[in-house]
């Protein structure tokens, strides 16, 4: 699937196929800004926020940057017209960091400012920020530089880290101590044994360390809200528990997950009363997400078949 993923002959021809269509539904929330707010609209009437995601990753081509800007701060802009959380995910890579730091960096700060001035139009809740992805471990140091200079500046600006680096047990300390929303996920990318762990087991291990670490008292009281993005069902549950335990209310941290996978659980979460985002992308370039999506589930890979033999 990510060799799928990564071909752009494929993405080409299989991008234009009309009935292949049900599969970018499942995963993305439309072609444009303005479908993805409105499936943001229909999310949030289900109990569930988002976080808006533009499609794309490791551009190189200046003008591709500039689109992804704009579209980013349009689907800012809609969300906050339209009442829901002024949330974005951006990966750095989309928005100049192949150029360089300081073009990633500046283009972060545009797209944080239009959280701000966006969220500024109405009753601040708390639940506003340009979120940074983390991508692969080369880019770590620029996208914590990144976030740290955003962060220093008063913006709302959010950051995820990875359990399975080595690193995290350093930078994990230093995030929470300055607060503010910090994402946890398990780490998507293949790295060397020297960068991360590479069992599933020793991720999960470190998964829960960190989750221990961002639910200390000490979190809390720094001002963190963690942000607990896996679709792992024992995780999660023990995450509520432990949580529970040292006094974290319901609304003082979350769980997200991508949009269409494990939708029952989200729902189910809403009901035991959890804070439920999705991770919605949108745009054009729907092939290479949602195929890596298909491969992360032999649940999902019956989905794709089924859409694929549906319209044949
Ligand atoms: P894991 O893959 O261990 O799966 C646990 C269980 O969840 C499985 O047994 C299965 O039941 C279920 N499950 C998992 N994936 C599924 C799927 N696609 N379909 C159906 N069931 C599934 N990574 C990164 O390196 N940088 C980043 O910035 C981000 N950002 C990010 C945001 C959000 C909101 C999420 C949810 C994830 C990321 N990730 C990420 C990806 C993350 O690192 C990780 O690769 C995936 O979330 C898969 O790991 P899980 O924690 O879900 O558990």
């Amino acid at each position: 699937m990510i060799r799928l993923a990564r071909s752009r002959r494929v993405t080409a021809l299989v991008q234009g196929q009309q009935r292949l269509e049900s599969l970018s539904r499942r995963f993305v929330g439309g072609p444009s800004a303005s479908h993805a707010v409105e499936c943001a609209a229909e999310l949030r009437r289900k109990g569930i926020a988002a976080s808006m995601f533009f499609l794309g990753e490791y551009v190189t081509d200046p003008s591709v940057v500039a689109v992804t800007v704009r579209q980013l701060t349009e689907v800012i802009e809609l969300t906050a017209e339209h009442d829901l959380d002024v949330c974005a995910s951006v990966d750095p890579t989309q928005i100049g960091l192949m150029i360089d730091e300081d073009t990633a960096t500046r283009n972060a700060r545009v797209l944080a400012e239009a959280v701000a001035q966006a969220a500024g139009h109405r009753p601040w809740h708390g639940h506003d920020a340009l979120m940074v992805d983390m991508e692969d471990a080369t880019v770590t140091d620029a996208t914590l530089a990144l976030h740290r200079t955003l962060s220093d500046a008063g913006l709302p600006v959010a950051v995820t880290i990875q359990a399975y680096l080595h690193r995290t047990r350093d930078d994990l300390p230093e995030l929470i101590a300055r607060g503010g929303w910090i994402r946890l996920v398990k780490g998507a990318f293949a790295e060397p044994a020297t960068v991360a762990a590479r069992h599933t087991a020793d991720t999960d291990s470190r998964y829960r360390q960190a989750a221990a670490l961002l639910l200390a008292p000490s979190s809390r009281d720094a001002g963190a809200y963690p942000v607990f993005a896996t679709h792992d069902h024992r995780i999660i549950d023990e995450i509520a528990t432990l949580a529970a335990a040292n006094g974290w209310p319901p609304d003082a941290y979350e769980f997200e997950m991508l949009f269409g996978v494990r939708p029952d659980f989200q729902q189910e979460l809403v009901r035991r009363g959890h804070r439920v985002r999705v991770y919605l992308p949108f745009g054009q370039a729907w092939f290479p997400y949602s195929i890596r999506r298909v491969g992360e589930s032999p649940r999902n890979l019956r989905f794709a078949v089924s859409a694929v033999a549906r319209r044949n």
